[in-house]
């Protein structure tokens, strides 16, 4: 079967990577891709958004299978295109892409089927959402309802800066994705994300992970798309994995069944482990990025199996195979990352990184030019690395970034630490 992935990420090469090795691949394509996707598979020039063009290429190449890696086209309405033009894809439809798309949709889903997740309330002007902001105190949460690229998002230490953040979002800052705030409860506790396919009805757990949104070591600094990850999450034990199933991820598959929306796809599940037990904060509809590129590293079963059971409902036949090792990624971005950085300059070494035992170099936003590989991105680069303990897979993964010669890049040097405090504790 011929295949073609939807993105250009680091996510997207370690899908690619994982469906190249399928022995029911026949050719591989990843639409736009990048300099590393491109040696898995040929990358061509489309845009995710360009549905025409998608679906034309498809017809061209007589693509089998569409992968889709990014949240816009769901949102946007991709697989409900492909559905109507007979191809098979991977994700939910638009209507099931409102859990990541509105977070007011989701609050109101949880509050519906008694879901645990933050108390909130939903706004669509500032006056009142800074009432009930009033009234709860500090700390509190204010969020832009639609997607804004992970920065939608301000936990506030104090009423003022809840306030500000209020004004912001109706001033404008995230557009149409700001025409309504949601304000919640602040939740503490240590955050961990799970992942579980679903094809509407069967859910299959995937896996537990763990990021680093913080751009500095000791998660300190502004916000990003994430600066390293690792999986599995330790303080997701068994129990707790079985709780998460039972009290959110099942109940939201049957919600959105009961609504005519069935979900289908992944349910990535950003959840904070309070006292009280697993709390949603929220839904993304599509993988995690770069998550995916430690749960890619650890899945021992083919994928694309499991991916096209999704579409056709056949999930509860599927099973998949783990390896028992950590797998751990550490992100090399461009220096000035998340605000302003430099393109185009030269990363060498690669081939050096990769060749160090259980690594694998993602590539997150390269280009190649000729036999070169330039940066072209904020994140650039997913060093990956699998070992028996979160120690060894961070040595090694640092072990491979220490090989990679790029004097415009920079990364985090602690990525793991807190897994790797609990190692030390319980060695
Ligand atoms: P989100 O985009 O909703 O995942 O929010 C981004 C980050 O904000 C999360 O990963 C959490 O670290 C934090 N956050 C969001 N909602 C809450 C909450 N209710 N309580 C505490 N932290 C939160
Ligand atoms: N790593 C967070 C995300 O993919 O949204």
């Amino acid at each position: 079967m011929n295949v073609l992935v939807i993105g250009s990420g680091g996510r997207e090469h370690a899908l690619s990577w994982k469906l190249a090795a399928s022995p029911l691949v026949t050719r591989l394509y990843c639409a736009p891709g990048n300099g590393g996707i491109a040696q898995v598979a040929e990358c061509v020039a489309l845009k995710p958004l360009d549905f025409d063009a998608i679906v034309a290429f498809c017809r061209e190449k007589n693509i089998g299978f569409v992968m889709v890696g990014p949240e816009d086209p769901l949102v946007a309405g991709l697989v409900d295109r492909l559905d109507r033009e007979g191809i098979k894809s991977f994700g939910p439809s638009a209507a099931a892409a409102q859990l990541e798309g509105s977070k007011g949709f989701t609050k109101d889903l949880c509050a519906e089927f008694g879901i645990p997740t933050a108390a909130y309330g939903r706004f669509s002007d500032a006056a009142s959402a800074k009432a009930f902001v009033a009234s709860n105190g500090a700390p509190i949460v204010v969020k832009a309802d639609g997607l804004a690229a992970g920065k939608g998002v301000t936990v506030a230490e104090t009423v003022a800066e809840a306030d500000a953040a209020i004004d912001e979002i109706f001033a404008g800052r995230f557009g149409a994705a700001g025409a309504e705030v949601v304000v919640e409860e602040f939740l503490d506790g240590e955050e961990a994300s799970f992942f579980a396919l679903c094809d509407g009805k069967t859910v299959l757990p995937l896996a537990t992970a763990q990021d680093h949104k913080r751009v500095f070591d000791g998660d300190k600094g502004p916000n990003t798309g994430g600066m390293g990850a690792y999986s599995p999450a330790p303080v997701l034990t068994p129990d707790l994995v079985a709780r998460v199933m039972r009290e959110i991820i099942e109940p939201t598959a049957a919600a959105m069944r009961a609504r005519g929306t069935p979900f289908k796809g992944v349910f990535f599940a950003g959840l904070m482990i309070t006292k009280k037990g697993p709390q949603l904060i929220e839904y993304n509809t599509r993988f995690g990025d770069p998550e995916t590129q430690v749960l890619m590293t650890r899945l021992r079963s083919d994928l694309l199996p499991a991916l096209i059971a999704c579409h056709d409902g056949a999930l509860d036949r599927i099973a998949l195979d783990w390896k028992d090792e950590v797998a751990l990624t550490v992100v090399m971005a461009a220096k000035g990352y998340p605000g302003d950085y430099e393109k185009d300059t030269e990363i060498k070494g690669l081939d050096r990184a990769g060749a160090v035992p259980d690594v694998q170099v993602f590539h997150a936003g390269t280009r190649a030019d000729g036999g070169r590989i330039l940066a072209n991105g904020g994140r650039v680069l997913n060093v990956t690395a699998t070992a028996a303990t979160v120690a060894g897979a961070q040595a090694a993964a640092y072990e491979a970034v220490n090989l990679i010669d790029w004097p415009e890049g920079f990364c985090r040097r602690d990525i793991g630490w807190r897994a790797i405090e609990r190692e030390r504790q319980t060695a």
